[in-house]
């Protein structure tokens, strides 16, 4: 059987180490591999690779995708489902694993339903991926976070200053707050949980009457202000572009200077902001994640394997199990209260 592989969505640390499982275990159940370039725009461009143990070898540690990646909706596209059907044919693909977040997987479903047989791998830095405890890439995005508070610390307490650093985090929050909670934020702002800048100042006022000399907030992209404190109508606090990807979604990015400005204006104290961007998702993955991807991996060919289509490989505890696709993209996984209020006993 030919089995074909892609990369989908913002690339993510991690995916090479999930390609590399993939390959090698479908070359051991005697199968050919294609790895297919760009997402789904391989898919309709016919575009893809010959993926064996020399392709893949040496690219466990590297971050990226050595398949390259893409936003694009196989949807948004003239008669996508019918090409994406007929290209996948015609390239002699007979299974696809498809490794990537909501979106891809989305795609992936619906092809499924089209009857194309796929199987998926979640993939996200922003771990809101529904049906899996965890996707890989998130522990490195994490780590880089959290070195990024502890260097922030340094320089806020020398300078006597608040400091607000933006993480990714477009829908859920869990890079600012598990970032947050290792880096000792004083303040954790989240879009599951819409906040009011005068509070935020007063935890920072706060800080200030015991005698700490600096503040340290971590906001992610996509929080937002209490719907009564909103000045934009679309519920999001600031936008610093309009843009859309072929999903529909808005370039994010630009809360945390604005909110600098506002604390600065506020409390009076000197303020600055940092984004960190996309230095949170380039370069080599954590252990965490090469181990993670690389179970993802195999547990995917061996689904191939099986044949069992329709289903994404998922972590649950410590274990790797089946779960179907739809199950994975009907909601996002957000942050609950409780790992919320634990950092809360830190604000202030
Ligand atoms: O990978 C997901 C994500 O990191 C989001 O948190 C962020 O909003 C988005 O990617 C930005 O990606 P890009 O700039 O590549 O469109």
């Amino acid at each position: 059987m030919k089995i074909g592989v892609l990369t989908g969505g913002g690339d993510c640390p991690g995916l090479n180490a999930v390609i590399r499982a993939v390959v090698r275990r479908s070359i051991a159940n005697n199968h050919q591999v294609i790895g297919i370039k760009k997402g789904w725009k391989g898919v309709l461009e016919k575009d893809f690779m010959e993926l064996n143990l020399d392709t893949t070898s040496g690219i466990l540690h590297r971050g990226g995708t050595i398949l390259g990646s893409s936003r694009t909706n196989v949807y948004k596209s003239e008669d996508g489902e019918k090409r994406a059907i007929e290209n996948l044919k015609a390239m002699g693909v007979d299974a696809l694993v498809a490794i990537g977040g909501e979106d891809t997987l989305g795609v992936a479903n619906k092809l499924h339903k089209a009857g194309v047989n796929v199987v998926g791998v979640p993939k996200t830095i922003d771990n809101d991926l529904n049906a899996t405890d965890y996707t890989f890439g998130f522990d490195t995005a994490v780590n880089v976070a959290t070195e990024a508070l502890d260097r922030i610390h340094t320089t806020a307490d020398s300078h006597s200053r608040v400091m607000v650093v933006e993480v990714m985090g477009r829908h859920a929050g869990w890079i600012a707050l598990h970032s947050g909670i290792a880096g000792g934020a004083d303040v954790i702002l989240i879009p599951e949980k819409p906040f009011v800048i005068d509070e935020v100042c007063d935890i920072i006022n706060k800080r200030a009457s015991r005698g700490k000399n600096f503040s340290i907030v971590c906001v992610a992209e996509g929080a937002k202000l209490k719907a009564d404190e909103n000045e934009q109508k679309d519920g999001s606090f600031v936008l610093s572009s309009l843009k859309k990807d072929s999903f529909g979604h808005v370039m994010l990015g630009g809360i945390g200077n604005v909110l600098a400005e506002e604390i600065e204006k506020r409390t009076g104290f000197e303020t600055r902001s940092t984004v960190l961007g996309h230095i949170q998702r380039g370069g080599s993955p954590t252990a965490f994640d090469r181990v993670l991807g690389t179970r993802f991996g195999i547990f995917a060919a061996e689904l191939v394997q099986k044949g069992e289509y329709g289903k994404m490989a998922a972590l649950k505890g410590n274990k790797i199990i089946a779960v179907s696709l739809q199950d994975a993209v009907g909601k996002l996984k957000t942050v609950d209260d409780e790992l919320y209020s634990v950092a809360e006993a830190f604000f202030g």
